[in-house]
């Protein structure tokens, strides 16, 4: 059993993917063979999880019971079981038919149910009890995201002597839409328990500290509240890339090569649009696909000098919302490539896939147009991956003033995607922008992304838990 770590990371998924082919660098456990995922996530931790001998604790994304503790590259995993019930209550109904929509501006309804919260709460203090069986004296904890918003009180109860951090990769609703919540009360005591609470933006921060008086009546000055006789910060730590590994990547003579070969296979259009998200409502997919339509159909773009590609990859495909997406942006291709394709030439290319992080920067590489377009997202982190891919292509960045992005893309051709007619304005500012302007904004990009990647994201945060700690110790 693993025991005693300095410095624990809980999240609901386990940083790695398990491996089906013969990869030489995958671990086995009971049979299992893995490796670690490619999020940037896992890239920021990797260095402080393997330098304080660190544990990750989460789910390996399938139900049933979970595989023994096994370590990959030096950091000790700890999955966690889900049974076939906990993953429909806890992950695909409290998780993301409850929370994901509401805090996404309920850009979907929510869909309230009472089982559904009780599994939740027990799936937060399963968590939350592996957490603090795994945990040195005096470690600290980084619970990740909306899935675990009871564990940092659960933890602290059990284990006060930690040091916990929270960070929420979603937005943070404002106290009209949280107070929908029926559990609204149990979630915000949850992330109280935390010393830290990071979110992606400033907003964010307000709204949770207002929430807090709001709700408990909990006094604040400046980031600082104070709760049951503690201190509690709420800071915001927009997070990031590896812009490095990116642009390694982008960089790649196969890379290149793949990308021109992508160009050869879309027929060498003169403006390739790109679309990349999970298939999520969220992410406004609807929104731009129908901006391309319009413009194909005013007689400003067509085809075959200008081809759209948009991934979808696969998600959360059992949750109702999601399937009704599905069905809806499939409608939307068709409707397109059927009025403006022609023979061996569809107007939209559309990829319910996966891919590997090269064909994802090949693609990147490819484009000259980028659409990110959300109605809400926390930070967006496909459109830090386009700029970083970009080294010396231009290229041009379409995004949603909804995405936590645009708060440092200044040079992104911003638009609102509830407003068709300015997401139309935006894409074609884009296709038609000279070279040297593009160049001249992508740059200014890349030198923010080059400072403030995920490495220095993880540091400020840690940092800033550290300090918390230290003031605590002082006083004590
Ligand atoms: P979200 O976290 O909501 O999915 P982000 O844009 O912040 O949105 O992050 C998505 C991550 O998933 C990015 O790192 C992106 O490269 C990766 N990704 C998106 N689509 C695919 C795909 N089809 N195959 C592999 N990775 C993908
Ligand atoms: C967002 C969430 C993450 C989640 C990811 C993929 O980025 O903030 O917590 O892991 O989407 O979603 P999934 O449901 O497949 O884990």
């Amino acid at each position: 059993m693993v025991q005693g770590s300095p410095f624990v990371v809980v999240a609901n998924r386990l940083p790695v993917d398990e491996v089906t082919d013969d990869t030489p660098s995958s671990r086995t456990s009971g049979g299992r063979r893995w490796r670690p995922s490619p999020g940037g996530l896992v890239t920021a931790l990797h260095p402080v999880l393997a330098e304080h001998k660190g544990t990750w604790i989460g789910w390996s994304g399938t139900p049933g019971p979970a595989p023994d503790p096994f370590e990959v590259d030096g950091i000790k995993l700890v999955p966690m079981s889900l049974s076939e019930d906990e993953v429909e209550r806890y992950y695909e109904g409290q998780s993301n038919a409850t929370i994901w929509p509401l805090y996404h501006d309920n850009v979907e309804p929510p869909i309230f149910r009472r089982r559904w919260r009780d599994t939740y709460r027990e799936v937060n203090r399963r968590y939350a009890a592996a957490a603090a069986k795994v945990a040195a004296p005096g470690a600290t904890v980084w619970v990740q995201d909306y899935q675990l918003q009871l564990v940092p009180a659960m933890l602290r109860e059990q284990r006060p002597d930690l040091l916990i951090g929270f960070f929420l990769h979603i937005p943070f609703p404002p106290i009209e839409l949280f107070m929908q919540l029926p559990q609204r009360a149990e979630v915000l005591r949850g992330l109280l328990g935390a010393d830290l609470v990071g979110f992606q933006q400033r907003l964010g921060a307000q709204n949770f500290l207002r929430l807090s008086k709001h709700l408990l009546g909990t006094p604040y000055s400046g980031s600082t509240l104070e709760y049951e006789g503690r201190k509690v910060k709420a800071e915001a730590f927009p997070i990031s890339i590896d812009f490095a590994e990116m642009q390694r990547l982008a960089d790649n003579p196969l890379v290149r090569e793949r990308a021109k070969q992508i160009r050869a296979e879309l027929g060498d259009p003169k403006t390739v649009i790109l679309g990349v998200d999970r298939l999520d409502y969220t992410k406004g997919i609807e929104h731009r696909l129908k901006a391309f339509r319009e413009l194909l159909a005013d007689g400003k773009l067509s085809v075959p000098e200008s081809v759209m590609v948009q991934v979808a990859t696969p998600s959360r495909e059992r949750v109702e919302h999601y399937q009704a997406l599905r069905v809806k942006v499939e409608r939307e291709v068709g409707r397109i490539n059927g009025d403006f394709g022609k023979v061996g030439v569809p107007a939209v290319h559309y990829l319910h896939q996966s891919y590997s992080r090269s064909e994802l920067a090949a693609l990147y590489c490819a484009a000259d147009v980028m659409m990110v377009t959300p109605l809400r997202d926390g930070m967006n982190l496909v459109a830090k991956e386009y700029v970083a891919a970009r080294a010396e292509n231009g290229g041009a960045l379409v995004l949603s003033e909804f995405a936590g992005a645009a708060g440092e893309l200044r040079q992104a051709f911003l638009c609102n995607p509830h407003d068709l007619d300015g997401v139309k304005d935006a894409l074609m500012r884009a296709v038609t922008v000279d070279e040297g302007e593009a160049r001249r904004r992508m740059s200014i990009m890349q030198r923010h992304l080059r400072k403030h990647d995920v490495a220095a994201w993880a540091s400020e945060f840690l940092d800033s838990l550290a300090e918390i700690g230290g003031t605590e110790k002082n006083r004590l």
